[in-house]
């Protein structure tokens, strides 16, 4: 007997999924925080922050390269190929991620937003050329002006890009249903995006193992793996 208390979200045509590095911890990818976070291992000083790489673009490269490496050896979970099968249902509906990894888009889901960029673009911040490069390790690390290819990501300390930004609000403002997984809703702008799904009268659900600071605010909080949880959602 399905749980009346569980949203359905075949009720729904306009469905954001808002996800966070808890999204890709049953693919293997650590999250940034909490037990075996990267943040507890690394320094973002020393590997994803600008003036790291203006400092010593090699070794920025070398921590990226083996993140490339490890992220791609990973492959998308089933809440990942959930999330793409309802996409194709709800063709409104679509994934704004913080995530860098790119399985979303590796599990079929072809509406994905990027807010904090993915490991498998380059930028060159001198001449603006702009690449996708799976190769492992990257090769060439410079561009054909000479200059290093910059991993296309937001790190500490960058602005998000304006556009991505704006459509990622637009599309949020307009959305019918919010479901955030696997964010620790801890970092800003992207920790705003709930807010706005709210103040748009839109359904909003969290799943979560643990709580967060935005649960209290969320109509259904489901503690629990995104893999457990966001099948009882759909097509009970
Ligand atoms: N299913 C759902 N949620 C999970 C799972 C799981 N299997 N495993 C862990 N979580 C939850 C954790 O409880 C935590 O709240 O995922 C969250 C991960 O939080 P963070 O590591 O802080 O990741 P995220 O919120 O995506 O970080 C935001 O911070 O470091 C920067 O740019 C980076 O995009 C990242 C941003």
């Amino acid at each position: 007997m399905p749980d009346p208390e569980l949203p359905r979200l075949e009720d729904y045509q306009r469905i954001v999924f808002f996800t966070g590095a808890g999204m890709s911890a049953e693919s293997g990818i650590p999250t940034y925080r909490g037990e075996g976070g990267l943040w507890g291992q690394y320094d973002y000083r020393d590997y994803a922050c600008q003036s790291a790489f203006d400092r010593d673009p090699a070794k920025v490269w070398v921590w990226h390269d083996e993140r490339r490496e490890m992220v791609g050896a990973c492959e998308p979970n089933a809440a990942h190929r959930l999330m793409a099968a309802i996409g194709r249902e709800k063709p409104l509906s679509l994934v704004v991620t913080q995530n860098i990894d790119g399985l979303h888009q590796r599990a079929g889901s072809e509406r994905v937003i990027e807010l904090h960029g993915s490991l498998w673009r380059q930028r060159c911040e001198s001449c603006g050329a702009r690449q996708e490069n799976h190769e492992l390790p990257l090769e060439p690390k410079r561009c054909a002006c000479g200059a290093w290819w910059r991993p296309d990501l937001v790190w500490f300390e960058d602005m998000l890009d304006q556009r991505t930004i704006e459509e990622a609000v637009r599309v949020i403002e307009d959305c019918d249903c919010l479901v955030s997984v696997g964010t620790s809703a801890s970092v800003y702008p992207a920790a705003e995006m709930p807010f706005i799904a709210m103040r748009a009268g839109a359904t909003t659900v969290e799943i979560n193992p643990e709580e967060t600071p935005l649960s209290a605010l969320f109509e259904h909080r489901l503690r629990g793996p995104a893999t457990e949880i966001l099948p009882l959602l759909w097509g009970a």
